[in-house]
């Protein structure tokens, strides 16, 4: 019923401190990516490469790329936006990178400053030259079961958006919830409607955890037979173009569910939490994790 195996995404250097306002060191990121990998994970978003007046914390992707040792096995990633983006990441030596969507024509807009159709557009020339040079493709699709701006957004929008993709390219689908909306039945729902159109494995899910419905919707995936999750380390993480959006779910959360249910990540939960208790000292916050709170005390 569930998978034996789940294969965590973590994207705590990116999605986790994109949204910070004060400048991380670049010397923090660096570290915050080693922990991860040293932790066990082995697909850590560790940059983006978009434009730094939109984004300002990530204007520094290139230097964490070229600063970081880099663990054999482990896959370092990063958000491409368009062409420009793809070449940069290319120069930073990216093992692989994302493009990001979204099921809402208001979100879309906002985030990336183009219709749904012209951000499809624009995706195509990052495509091409992404299979041109062997990088593999992710693709994200935000907005999944909610936007900030439009409300509702229909499971079939949702599937498809991520058809599109998929037919693109994408070796996979990323399905977010980016303000956390989502309920469980809604989850279901959504999945199932996507799944017509996306094989299962080829699906991905990742959840913000605004409402606290991140673990009882990642039980729904896994129950659905997905068997990837993205979630950042300590619950960091947010849009800033998703107001209210809080934190990724927590990778410790994650962790310990999974272990709790006997499924395999291959991740080191002392050593994830470290690296939790790393970053969010320097952040000068607690942790989002309840987990990492519980195993500290
Ligand atoms: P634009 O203004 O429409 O782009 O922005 P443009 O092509 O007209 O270029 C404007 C300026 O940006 C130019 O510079 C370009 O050179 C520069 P200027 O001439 O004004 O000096 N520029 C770039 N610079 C660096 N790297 C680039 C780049 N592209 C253009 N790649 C654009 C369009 C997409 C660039 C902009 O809207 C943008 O950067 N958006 C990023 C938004 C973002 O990063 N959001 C957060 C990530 S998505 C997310 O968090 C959701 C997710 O986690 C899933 C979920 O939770 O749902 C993935
Ligand atoms: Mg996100």
């Amino acid at each position: 019923m569930y998978p034996k195996k789940v294969k965590i995404i973590e994207v705590g250097p990116r999605d986790g401190l994109q949204n910070e306002k004060g400048q991380i060191a670049l010397a923090d990121k660096v570290a915050l990516v080693e922990n991860l990998a040293d932790a066990g994970l082995n697909i850590v978003e560790s940059g983006s490469f978009v434009s730094p007046k939109w984004v300002p914390q990530m204007a520094d992707s290139s230097e964490v790329f070229a600063a970081i040792s880099r663990k054999a096995g482990v896959t370092y990633s990063a958000l491409t936006p368009n062409l420009k983006g793809f070449e940069a990441a290319l120069a930073a030596k990216a093992d692989e990178v994302a493009i990001f969507g979204a099921a809402s024509e208001s979100f879309t807009q906002k985030n990336i400053n183009c219709s749904i159709s012209e951000s499809l557009e624009r995706f195509a020339p990052v495509m091409q030259a992404a299979q041109a040079n062997n990088i593999p493709v992710r693709g994200y699709v935000s907005c999944v079961l909610g936007c900030p701006y439009e409300g509702e957004i229909s499971a079939d929008k949702v599937a498809e958006v991520s058809d599109r993709l998929l037919q693109m390219g994408c070796y996979e689908i990323s399905l977010g919830d980016t303000i956390g909306v989502g309920t469980p039945v809604k989850t279901a729902h959504m999945l199932d409607t996507v799944s017509r159109m996306v094989p299962k494995t080829q699906l991905a899910v990742h959840f913000h955890d605004t409402y606290g419905q991140a673990l009882a919707n990642i039980l729904i995936a896994l129950q659905q037979g997905i068997s990837v999750v993205d979630s950042a380390v300590a619950g960091i993480g947010g849009c800033p173009y998703a107001k209210g959006a809080s934190g990724n779910v927590a990778t410790e959360d994650v962790v310990y569910m999974l272990q709790g249910m006997g499924i395999e990540t291959g991740i080191d939960l002392n050593k994830l939490i470290q690296a939790g208790e790393q970053i969010t000292a320097k952040l000068g916050r607690s942790t989002n994790s309840k987990v990492a709170k519980a195993l500290s005390e």
